[in-house]
């Protein structure tokens, strides 16, 4: 890995402001940045959480009495960095909505039903090889009120933290197909086709499990030009 930021990662990366994407015109600064120079302990301070991942955290079908209803799914993917090696110990937490598009929210009040069985938060650490999986059911499409009839394709949230609590990325993996891709100010905030392909996991025949579970795969790389978009 170089040891300075590739600018072609910057390419991948969605504006701060793209108004389509209400909530940005809001949110996105209206003056320069300013760069604040990173402090040793922001720099070399422990992880936020990375200790404490315990085997099952990966399994978010197993965390209640039950099992949630939905179609499980395997996703599962290496984190690499920009030559294409892995990146190991990166801390991955993902959460999503459950199969009917509804999260445990107290925002998220749309008339779908939460599933006790389903709290829709996990976590995982990459190995020597960069490999994490997680076992899920496929979250369903959602209404988020950003235009007349938004609704959100189906995803998940990842946010992956690497050797300093300052490194956090985050981002949102899709699934092959959807038919709302084209309507998503979201998705479409990331300008390149390229990269917004890079936020599409694809099917794995050979992961998926027979009579059990369907899998997708979805690497993630962390910069260059290969970089998966990630939010600002
Ligand atoms: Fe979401």
């Amino acid at each position: 890995m170089t040891f300075f930021f590739p600018t072609e990662s910057l390419r991948a990366f969605p504006p701060r402001l793209y108004p389509d994407y209400k909530s940005t015109v809001k949110r996105s600064p209206t003056k320069p940045l300013i760069i604040i120079p990173h402090t040793l302990s922001e720099l070399t301070g422990p992880v936020y959480g990375q200790d404490a991942v315990q085997p099952g955290d990966e399994d978010l079908t197993q965390q209640h009495a039950g099992e949630p209803i939905g179609e499980r799914i395997i996703v599962h993917g290496r984190v690499l960095d920009e030559d294409g090696r892995p990146v190991p110990n990166t801390l991955v937490e993902i959460w999503q909505a459950n199969a009917c598009g509804r999260y445990i929210h107290v925002v998220d009040q749309h008339p779908a039903p939460l599933d006790p069985n389903f709290t829709g938060a996990g976590r995982a650490k990459t190995d020597e090889t960069g490999y994490y999986k997680f076992i899920t059911v496929k979250p369903g499409p959602y209404p988020w009120g950003n235009h007349y009839n938004a609704w959100r394709p189906c995803h998940i949230h990842f946010s992956l933290f690497g050797h300093a609590f300052i490194s956090r990325l985050v981002t949102q993996m899709y699934f092959p197909g959807d038919p709302l891709f084209p309507f998503d100010p979201i998705f479409n905030s990331v300008a390149d086709e390229r990269a917004r392909d890079r936020m599409i996991s694809s099917f794995d025949l050979e992961a998926t499990i027979p009579e059990w579970a369907l899998a997708f795969r979805f690497d993630i790389v962390l910069r260059g030009r290969n970089q998966t978009p990630m939010e600002s």
